[in-house]
């Protein structure tokens, strides 16, 4: 039978897994992962933390694992993320407003540097805005405003021309605030002729909480500024047990963002954020949920797995 990512290009998109260092020793789960999909991301081994854990001294051998995988299975990366509040090295935190900037962009330079040519994209900012809106607090938007953005942007296109450069966020799936924040954020930057090719929409998404409002109208609407849109980080967790309508949900939400993104020409994949409840950030992120993913803890196709391929 055709791959997720085979039923994906056939409609011109790809479909992507995140993965993890660890996960790559596990065979069982490196055969799917190797064979199933046309992008991998590294879920946390591109953060800065970990690439510039100590100012000035980098480390790419995580990195570097994840795209030695993708390029022997033949897979492209996402790369995943230059610049975030979370999980930042404490002495970014602690600099003085003045050296954030260089600090960023020499983070940028040298990692989107060391990657140059190997990844597709990059989400290039993470997380920029609050639920309501409004800019988040960060190191970043501390020192220089919402600019940060600006300047990581024009540091990414010096540092890599090829890569597709995107911000990212959660909770701007659907219409609302946080979207509608974003979307003005893009408009203004596309005017402004910043660097900007595409908005990764992360679409975490929960039974309890409903499907995001008008997801697909949405997607279109930002990529009616003249830019790609993709789904970054789908997954579809619920409050434990599981029970069959949270499974009927479940399901409905997977196939409804697949159809959400073949239905936007301008969405170019769709990224699980890992393929496997084995490897879900889920149940380490959200106290008694789980069973967001279309593979189980014991890597055995899920019902919803024919769902997203019946939907592709
Ligand atoms: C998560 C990873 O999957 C976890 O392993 C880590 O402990 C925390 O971060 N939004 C993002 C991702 O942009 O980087 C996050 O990944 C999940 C939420």
């Amino acid at each position: 039978p055709p791959t997720l990512n085979q039923l994906a290009a056939a409609k011109g998109r790809y479909f992507a897994s995140a993965t993890d260092n660890p996960e790559l020793s596990d065979a069982p789960y490196t055969a799917v992962l190797g064979s199933e999909f046309g992008v991998i991301t590294p879920g946390n081994s591109m953060k800065w933390d970990t690439t510039e854990p100590t100012r000035g001294q980098f480390s790419f051998a995580k990195g570097d694992a994840v795209v030695s995988f993708a390029q022997a299975h033949g897979e492209d990366v996402r790369g995943h993320t230059l610049v975030w509040h979370s999980q930042l090295p404490g002495w970014v935190s602690a600099l003085p407003a003045s050296e954030v900037r260089s600090a960023m962009e020499s983070h940028i330079a040298g990692e989107a540097g060391h990657y140059k040519g190997q990844v597709k994209a990059w989400d290039v900012v993470n997380e920029p805005f609050n639920d309501d809106g409004t800019y988040r607090t960060s190191p970043f938007y501390n020192a220089m405003g919402k600019d940060f953005i600006t300047y990581a942007l024009q540091a990414a296109r010096a540092a890599d021309p090829a890569a597709k450069l995107y911000i990212n966020d959660y909770n701007t799936d659907g219409t609302g605030a946080k979207s509608d924040a974003m979307y003005n954020l893009v408009r203004d930057l596309k005017a402004a002729g910043v660097p900007i090719d595409g908005v990764g929409f992360q679409a975490h998404l929960a039974t309890q909480y409903g499907f995001p409002s008008q997801m697909q109208q949405n997607l279109q609407r930002f990529a009616d500024l003249g830019v790609d849109v993709a789904i970054t980080e789908l997954d579809v967790r619920m409050v434990l047990p599981a029970d069959a309508t949270k499974l009927a949900a479940q399901s409905t939400y997977y196939r409804q963002v697949t159809e959400a993104c073949l239905a936007v020409s301008r969405c170019v994949g769709i990224t699980i954020w890992d393929y496997t409840d084995k490897y879900s950030w889920v149940p380490g992120a959200f106290s008694g949920q789980g069973s967001a993913c279309l593979w189980d803890s014991n890597l055995q196709p899920k019902a919803v797995l024919d769902v997203v391929r019946t939907a592709l």
